[in-house]
């Protein structure tokens, strides 16, 4: 028998507005026998301004909540909004403009442009977009994640944090409503890990961004103000302001459950 925490509700928005739902989202890959259910259900809430964090044993449906949350998946079932809008009724090209326009992306492996330059990268989407950047932003995005000697430099020219930084200022760059990063840190050594995710978290208290991130690391996850878990699809389990201690101890228990189950 599972022993699986029930919690009617993973809402936990504090009182804020939630820029991201989802809600009763079933994604399902495959049919008949090979059919697997990688959500179960789902209902959620990204509260706006919070830095959220998502856990899990591997398989458990973290890339696949994310990429459904960001609408670079489509669901199965169930609705996901972004603020007011049904991103799970739009049309493709409505999708990728919303996409464009309200959503940021940091990816494991930095997807930088080789023969771009440092800025040249992180300005990339608003040229592609057609939009000017907002200078005054741009110079504050570019000064808070510590790349203002930087900027002229090749990727192949910078350290893998350094590249990662770039990667962060070109999703802040263009003020998405929300972001998401899918272990945004899993390629970098511990120091360099920790000055993303520091700024990560600078980017929530001083940028008011929003961001979610799927991790594996206690320590990553202790950077965020909300923890989910996820298990087999669905959402099992919640922390608020999480310790990497507190974070280490859940994970055991989860591991020593999934044992007697
Ligand atoms: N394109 C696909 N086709 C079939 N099954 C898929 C596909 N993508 C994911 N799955 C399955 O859906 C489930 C959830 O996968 P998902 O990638 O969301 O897991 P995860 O929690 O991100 O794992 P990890 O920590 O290993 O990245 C897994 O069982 C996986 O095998
Ligand atoms: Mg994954």
């Amino acid at each position: 028998m599972t022993t699986a925490v029930t919690i009617p509700r993973h809402g936990g928005t504090g009182g804020r507005t939630a820029v991201a739902r989802a809600r009763q989202v079933v994604k399902a890959y495959g049919s008949g026998e090979t059919r697997v259910v990688a959500l179960d259900h789902v209902d959620v809430d990204i509260a706006r301004g919070r830095f959220t964090a998502i856990m899990g044993p591997s398989g458990s449906g973290k890339s696949t909540l994310m990429h459904c949350l960001a609408g670079l998946d489509t669901v199965t079932g169930g609705q996901i909004f972004l603020d007011e809008t049904e991103i799970t009724g739009l049309k493709d090209k409505k999708l990728t403009q919303l996409r464009r326009d309200r959503i940021g992306f940091i990816f494991q492996a930095f997807n930088l442009l080789p023969t771009l330059s440092a800025l040249e990268n992180i300005t990339l989407p608003m040229d592609i977009a057609g939009r000017r950047p907002d200078r005054a932003w741009l110079d504050r995005v570019v000064d808070t994640v510590g790349l203002a000697g930087r900027l002229k430099h090749r990727p192949a020219e910078l350290s893998g944090g350094q590249q990662q930084r770039v990667a962060v200022a070109r999703a802040l760059a263009a003020k998405p409503d929300i972001i998401f990063g899918d272990e945004p840190t899993g390629n970098l050594d511990s120091r360099a890990g920790a000055e993303v995710l520091g700024f990560l978290r600078q980017s929530v208290d001083e940028l008011e961004q929003t961001i979610v991130m799927v991790t594996h690391d206690p320590v990553a996850a202790s950077y965020a103000d909300r923890v989910l878990y996820l298990a087999d699809g669905r959402i099992v389990d919640e922390m608020e302001r999480p310790t990497a201690d507190a974070v280490l101890d859940r994970m055991k228990d989860f591991d020593a459950r999934g044992r007697t189950s």
